[in-house]
């Protein structure tokens, strides 16, 4: 019983502790509204609804390659160098803050390179993998290319200094981070990208009203042809609808156990 109330007292505590922390960073005032306002809404992430979109995507899914392909990308597909990931994993292990894993390097470095992109906008950086494959593939051709990254660091967690820690400095020169949540960052990404962009990665906010503010703003600024890519899009329905409701040209992928969607404008 005590141990019951002790436990019911130190969560309140952490609840109240992290909303002193969104009250003192302006720049997280939207974000935190908007993730209040969510708890009124329709909860579209219930385990019922992660259970529908895993089979949906398991059944479309189909080899990266293939995914590129299927969406009239033709030409040689190749992987990141590894010499350049061993000292990227080496750079990973000095961080002493834990952070989201990588999404598929050779996905991203490939649809850079087949798609010749030279305006790109992440949402989601956390050790920066994506980012590295992004920057590595401007970096090996004449024309290069920024990359616009939008990422709120780990409330509390103190990881700023750490975010991207994987990108050499060398590739830092094509990247552009706004150290902001979605809301703002990705109108602010948009606006840098003068609303012209190849490829976008989203791998933020999934939960589906994430996703339903971030989608509709990201795919209206890609060019057509442009590429959207969406990780982790089992976590719910939102891809499936939007993809659906659109009648959008899309292909799935599955990468360490998870589902990544691709939709060609
Ligand atoms: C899965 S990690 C990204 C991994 C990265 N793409 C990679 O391949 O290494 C997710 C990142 O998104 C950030 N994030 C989560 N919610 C966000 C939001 N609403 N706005 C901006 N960033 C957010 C997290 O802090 C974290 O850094």
């Amino acid at each position: 019983m005590i141990f019951t109330k002790l436990t019911y007292f130190l969560e309140i505590a952490n609840r109240f502790d992290t909303l002193i922390w969104f009250l003192f960073r302006p720049k997280y005032w939207e974000h935190t509204f908007y993730k209040i306002i969510r708890k009124f809404l329709l909860n579209h992430d219930s385990p019922k609804d992660k259970i529908k979109a895993t089979k949906w995507a398991s059944l479309n899914s189909v080899s990266s390659r293939k995914a590129l392909l299927n969406l009239g990308f033709k030409g040689s597909y190749k992987n990141l160098n590894g010499n350049y990931l061993k000292h990227a994993k080496v750079r990973a292990s000095k961080s002493p803050i834990k952070m989201g894993g990588p999404a598929d390097l050779n996905l991203l470095y490939n649809s850079v390179k087949l798609l010749k992109a030279s305006r790109v906008i992440e949402t989601g950086v956390a050790y920066g993998w994506s980012s590295l494959s992004i920057l590595k593939a401007f970096s090996e051709r004449k024309k290069k290319g920024v990359l616009y990254s939008v990422d709120m660091p780990y409330p509390k967690k103190k990881n700023e200094d750490y975010v991207g820690i994987v990108v050499p400095k060398n590739l830092r020169k094509y990247w552009y981070i706004l150290r902001k949540p979605d809301r703002p960052g990705i109108i602010d990404a948009i606006k840098l990208a003068k609303h012209q962009v190849d490829l976008c990665h989203y791998d933020s906010d999934k939960n589906w009203w994430g996703r339903s503010y971030a989608f509709p703003l990201l795919w209206n600024a890609l060019r057509p042809g442009g590429l959207f890519i969406s990780d982790d899009i089992q976590d719910n329905l939102y891809f499936y609808y939007f993809v659906k409701s659109n009648s959008l040209n899309f292909a799935i992928t599955k990468h360490k156990g998870k589902f990544i969607g691709l939709i060609r404008k």
